[in-house]
């Protein structure tokens, strides 16, 4: 069964777009089976992963809203362990049109029920909201992972993130759990980006993650080229970064089965 990784934090511009993508692309190179679920009407995933589709192409909103069956949509990616569920701007209309929907929030859980045994891991790209998309990606989620950026205000929201969290655990998705928090866009020359990462490590303790993603250009280049930052140049710091946070999530599940395991025999 695959793992489903939600990618969230409703303050826009903190890297939750180039984690998904080079985190499911780290795992892809593992020769995990992979697939971004791009929940994003900005469509940046898709764009990032060299899939551009226009208004009225089937798109995740078909998938989540129109019965459009999987195969239909999903897109392979350059590399052979990824997959792509391509979002459009006609994801926008969702957010009003499932108001309307009976179990609106569970559409995208139980559109995802059936591929779940094909992947490894999910992760699904939200948008900077708290809005129905993103509760949608809370609720058929496993784990959420919130990328902070080493900025000024960098834990701002993530309290009534942090609460959103707890509402749907209590309502609608009581299994799930924080993957982690990921501090992104650090910058070791700057002050600034010690303190804070200082800082969340303080408030957040053993949720923070040891991989830390520095700000590289690298990162920010190769999207405009279609490309995960492991194609592009895989020796960047970017891509390191990437590698060792896919690890550190790999090496965490190990663990987690290690355990079961251990309960279980310890119980028979
Ligand atoms: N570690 C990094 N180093 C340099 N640039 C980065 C890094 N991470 C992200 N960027 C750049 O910063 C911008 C915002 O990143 P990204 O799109 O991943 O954020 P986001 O949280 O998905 O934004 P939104 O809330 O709009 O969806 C992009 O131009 C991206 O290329
Ligand atoms: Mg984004």
């Amino acid at each position: 069964m695959g793992r489903v990784i939600c990618v969230c934090n409703q303050k826009g511009g903190v890297g939750k777009t180039t984690t998904a993508i080079n985190l499911a692309s780290c795992m892809a190179l593992s020769e995990k089976r992979s697939l971004v679920i791009d929940m994003d009407p900005q469509a940046n995933a898709s764009s990032g992963l060299g899939v551009r589709l226009s208004s009225g192409e089937p798109s995740v909103y078909d998938f989540l809203l129109a019965d459009e069956p999987y195969a239909h949509i999903v897109k392979p990616t350059a590399l052979a362990y990824l997959d792509l569920l391509p979002s459009t701007q006609d994801l926008t209309g969702a957010e009003v049109e499932l108001v309307a929907v009976r179990g609106r929030e569970r559409m995208l859980r139980d559109a995802i029920a059936a591929l779940i045994i094909r992947y490894d891991y999910i992760f699904v790209d939200c948008p900077p909201s708290l809005g129905f998309l993103t509760l949608n990606a809370l609720v058929a989620a496993d784990s959420v992972l919130v990328p902070i950026q080493c900025e000024y205000y960098a834990l701002e929201g993530v309290g009534s993130l942090l609460k959103t969290i707890r509402r749907v655990q209590a309502a609608l998705n009581a299994s799930l759990t924080i993957e982690g928090f990921l501090l992104t866009m650090f910058d070791a020359r700057n002050n600034l980006s010690h303190q804070v990462a200082q800082d969340v490590r303080k408030n957040l303790a053993h949720q923070v993650f040891a991989a830390v993603i520095p700000r590289n250009v690298k990162l920010s280049e190769s999207p405009s080229f279609g490309k995960p930052v492991v194609l592009y140049d895989i020796t960047s710091r970017g891509a390191v970064s990437y590698l060792a946070l896919a690890k550190e999530i790999m090496d965490a599940e190990d663990e987690r089965n290690v355990q079961k395991t251990a309960g279980v025999g310890a119980r028979s």
